[in-house]
């Protein structure tokens, strides 16, 4: 579903309110004034002929009559030349009258046999000397500037790796143990390169040329105009501050890979402050022209964009006269990448294009598809067969809706399942309501009422693909939908906006949930009610812009798979679908060389997750970021049932005393035990993970007061995890974070002896000494268990990680010593920093047991609850050679860790102090 939500399920007069608010708002038929007064309603000739049937009062009587005809016929006529027809057409006639679809106004100019450049290199050796997948180094002149973000942008939607750097005094490291970084160099501003001091500019080329990595630069806009002024260093000449128009390429520049010669775009080219080349050397090939603007300069083409082969200095280098404004700049752009890496940052040139129709029978009457709109749909169909192996629209029925629209529409329901092996068809809710606010049962319910409307209708059932209205269900994940989506259509494959959030759309991704493939979805602009090419919003020079090298065809260019949703509304009316998406295509094939094609969705699934396997993992996010995401989030959810803060560990450092501790306080929630790993949840760092959000929420309490509860939970691994950062980060912004550190050589020998009373296999095989000292050679079982015995004493390396993700103010570092010695203090620093209230006083609840010998919570007058016997556990003393190997190992991971806790304004621990002496 779109942007509109259809309130089905409800009552035929909310629906039919529904139509009648949506229609006032956008709709407009083209129903001719005779039409309409062919096809008055009775009431209304009852009263008029009541006028001319009394006869006594004779006279005044019939003037009046004759005025109020007049008045009638007047309102109609303005009513039928108004934006509000569509209303008075479904209000006075039962048969529908449709305008002229629009037609496409852009023909190709191009050459019909276009070369494509590929961009390979001989120079084995220097490629092999780059790292596998290398980055672009892109320069530019602050954090935001304008043509900066562009830039990263585009490569950000097409996938490419890349670094940024503020243009400075010094350059970032080119090479990692001889091996080159980047494949391409890109200046925002190509006078910075210029104005590099000897030294950098010296070592920027001898990279490039060691390397076969080329330079693309943007020449930067002045207030003062340069006529013919020569570039420094370079035979070639500028012209700044043109104004242009009428763009074509040079189809025999080696740089055109993606981008095909499609003509001339016409008109003019956005901005006025374009430079133009004027070279002085064979080394220079042309790769765009344009024409001036202004009348009074030589009507001669000029080159805007120009590659150097590099003839002079062996550095080639690609010279924009333009930003990216210029739509066509920003193929160019991905082809001088291409180009300049020698085919090492090459995009794939396969694009996959899928249109799903949904609300198939569902759109309310007036707005549906008659036989003729059929016709033309399979016709487009065969057309775009023509330039898209495999083009099948995808559509998506509800079955409750059947043969409910006039009876020229009903001929149109007909007619789609008389053609119904002609295209590929998924099952949606019964009567279309959003999935979030139904129970699995119901869910169930509706997907079998459907099924069987499908089965009696010889609709195909197979597809396993489906869409939720609204997105309803998918993401944020209502669980019940997963269950029931499986249970009746065994769908394997669905697509949404809303992953992870439905702007920016080039940050859109897919992921796989409970074995259901989650596709990201791509806008096309057309929601139910964009059904009329006039009433587009912004008119039709929008639609038009975004087809004609705009966000839809850019959407496309950039990514290799791209789903689209439209409605059946868009069929009918004005068939406005049609014209865009032929009108897309056909400029996608004029202007670039990608190869079209559309496979059936699950196939589509696979070959996204072949594409992007890194993608399969999802990440939850924080559904009340986005409003959007609350608003398809089941009513009886909440994020004040997720933790406000986490102690993330390491193990062994004293986290169980401390969950005790704060599990003490009246204002502090803890989590409920998990059955599986005792108190621990252990959500963000295992197996959990992928059981969803909702199992995580039921570790906490429906909050009735929330605001002033303190949710939290302890997991004592996720310290040392390496997704657990990012995972916390997108789930709980916000959240305050607690870890806690000891001797590093201690946690590693109490881990051990933690392992062994756990009757740990390897652990009771191997002594502690033999365990630290394994070297990579050792057995695969005594090497993991040296891993998780020394990784998390790190500390540093796992900080900074965290750091990556949170700031420092989000994290409190505890001295693990000191809460043992001094809980009290730790739990009163502890208050404060979590900004706690009420302030408990500890002094009252904590006593030192001199039995367990170690502090424990006062639950009498003269009687303590200590932790269990797991903890304080009594085992030998570290002998002096296991101490003497974990010193060594850990001192340059403590020396980093001094370095940080003094950066973060800690004061240093003794026992680092000493550990360092
Ligand atoms: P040992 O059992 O090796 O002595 P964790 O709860 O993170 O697994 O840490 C267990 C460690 O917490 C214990 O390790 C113990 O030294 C330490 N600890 C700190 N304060 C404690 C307390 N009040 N009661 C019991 N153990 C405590």
């Amino acid at each position: 579903m779109g942007d509109q939500e259809y309130i089905l399920g409800r009552s035929e007069v909310d629906r039919d309110s529904w139509r009648e608010r949506n229609r006032s708002d956008h709709a407009v038929y083209s129903t001719s004034l005779g039409s309409s007064l062919l096809c008055r309603p009775r009431r209304m000739w009852q009263k008029i002929s009541l006028c001319f049937t009394s006869s006594r009062k004779a006279t005044n009587r019939k003037l009046i009559c004759a005025a109020l005809v007049l008045v009638i016929l007047l309102v109609i006529y303005s009513i039928a030349d108004s934006p509000h027809r569509s209303f008075m057409s479904s209000v006075l006639c039962s048969s529908l009258v449709r305008g002229q679809p629009p037609e496409s106004v852009f023909r190709c100019t191009g050459a019909d046999n276009s070369t494509i450049h590929h961009h390979t290199t001989n120079q084995k050796n220097s490629e092999n000397r780059l790292r596998d997948g290398p980055k672009v180094l892109v320069f530019t002149e602050t954090q935001h500037s304008r043509l900066g973000k562009s830039i990263t942008e585009i490569l950000v939607a097409n996938r490419i790796k890349y670094k940024m750097e503020v243009v400075g005094k010094s350059l970032p490291l080119l090479t990692n143990l001889s091996v080159g970084k980047y494949g391409t160099i890109v200046f925002e501003n190509f006078e910075r390169y210029l104005q590099l001091d000897d030294w950098n500019k010296d070592l920027l080329e001898k990279y490039m040329r060691h390397y076969s990595v080329g330079l693309l630069g943007f020449m930067p806009s002045h207030e003062e105009t340069q006529v013919g002024a020569k570039l420094r260093g370079f035979p070639l000449y500028v012209h700044t501050n043109m104004a242009l128009e009428n763009a074509s390429l040079n189809g025999e520049n080696p740089v055109l890979r993606l981008t095909r010669a499609g003509g001339t775009v016409t008109g003019s080219l956005p901005g006025t402050d374009w430079t133009v080349f004027t070279p002085d050397s064979n080394s220079y090939i042309p790769l765009e022209w344009a024409y001036p603007s202004i009348t009074h300069y030589a009507q001669e083409k000029l080159c805007t964009v120009i590659l150097d082969k590099g003839d002079i200095d062996g550095i080639q280098r690609l010279l924009f006269g333009g930003n990216l404004d210029f739509w066509l700049h920003r193929l160019l752009f991905l082809d001088g990448i291409s180009y300049l890496s020698v085919g090492r940052l090459s995009i794939s040139l396969e694009r996959h294009v899928l249109v799903d129709i949904d609300d198939i029978f569902v759109a309310p009457k007036g707005n549906r598809m008659t036989a003729d709109d059929v016709e033309a749909l399979l016709e487009s169909q065969e057309r775009l067969q023509e330039l898209v192996p495999g083009w099948k629209f995808n559509l998506g029925f509800s079955g409750k809706y059947y043969r409910k629209g006039y009876p020229e529409e009903a001929m149109g329901d007909e007619k789609l399942l008389e053609n119904v092996d002609k295209f590929w068809w998924f099952g949606h809710m019964w009567s279309h309501t959003q999935p979030h606010k139904l129970t699995q049962k119901e869910l169930e319910i509706q997907m079998q009422l459907n099924k069987q409307f499908a089965v009696s209708h010889g609709i195909p059932t197979d597809s396993g693909y489906s869409v939720a209205p609204h997105h309803s269900g998918v993401y944020p994940v209502h669980e019940p939908l997963y269950d029931a989506w499986k249970k009746v259509w065994n769908v394997r494959v669905t697509s949404s906006e809303e992953y992870p959030h439905l702007y920016p759309a080039r940050l859109r991704r897919g992921f796989i949930h409970r074995n259901i493939m989650v596709l990201p979805r791509q806008t096309c602009g057309l929601f139910t009610h964009t059904i009329f090419i006039d009433k587009y919003p912004g008119g039709r020079q929008v639609l038009d812009s975004s087809i004609h090298g705009g966000e839809l065809f850019q959407t496309i260019v950039f990514n290799p798979i791209s789903i689209f949703m439209t409605h059946l509304s868009n069929y009918g009316n004005d068939r406005l679908a049609l014209y865009t998406f032929e009108s897309v295509i056909k400029f996608v094939k004029c202007w670039t060389n990608l190869v079209l094609r559309t496979i059936p969705p699950l196939q589509l699934g696979e070959k996204y997750f072949h594409l992007y396997p890194e993608e399969a993992d999802p990440i939850w996010g924080n559904p009340c970021a986005d409003h959007r995401h609350i608003e398809i989030w089941a009513r009886n959810k909440s994020c004040e049932q997720l933790p406000k803060f986490l102690v993330i560990g390491p193990q062994k450092t004293g986290t169980t005393a401390l969950y005790t501790f704060l599990a003490m306080h009246p204002a502090i929630v803890a989590n409920y035990p998990s059955p599986e790993t005792f108190e621990e949840v252990q959500f963000f760092n295992g197996k959990n993970y992928f059981k969803g959000i909702d199992w995580y929420m039921k570790f906490f309490p429906v909050p009735k007061n929330s605001s002033s509860k303190f949710l939290f939970e302890k997991s004592a691994t996720y310290f040392e995890g390496e997704v657990v950062p990012k995972r916390v980060k997108a789930l709980l912004p916000t959240a305050k974070l607690v870890a806690i550190i000891i001797p590093p050589g201690r946690r590693a020998y109490s881990w051990y002896h933690h392992m062994r009373a756990h009757h740990d296999m390897t652990a009771l095989q191997y002594t502690f000494y033999e365990v630290i000292t394994a070297t990579d050679k050792a057995p695969r079982l005594l090497r993991d268990l040296r891993n998780k015995c020394l990784n998390p004493g790190m500390y540093a390396k796992h900080i900074e990680r965290w750091l990556d993700y949170f700031p420092a103010s989000q994290l409190t570092i505890i001295d693990g010593e000191e809460l043992r010695n001094d809980p009290v203090s730790i739990m009163n620093d502890l208050q404060r920093f979590l900004n706690i209230e009420p302030f408990y006083n500890y002094t009252e609840h904590l006593r030192y047991d001199k039995r367990k010998g170690f502090f424990c919570q006062v639950i009498e007058e003269d009687k303590t609850k200590c932790l269990g016997r797991g903890k304080g556990r009594i085992y030998p003393p570290m002998n002096e050679s296991e101490a003497k190997v974990l010193k060594d190992f850990y001192q340059s991971y403590n020396v980093a860790l001094e370095k940080l806790i003094t950066r973060l304004e800690y004061s240093v621990p003794t026992w680092l102090e000493d550990d360092l002496q």
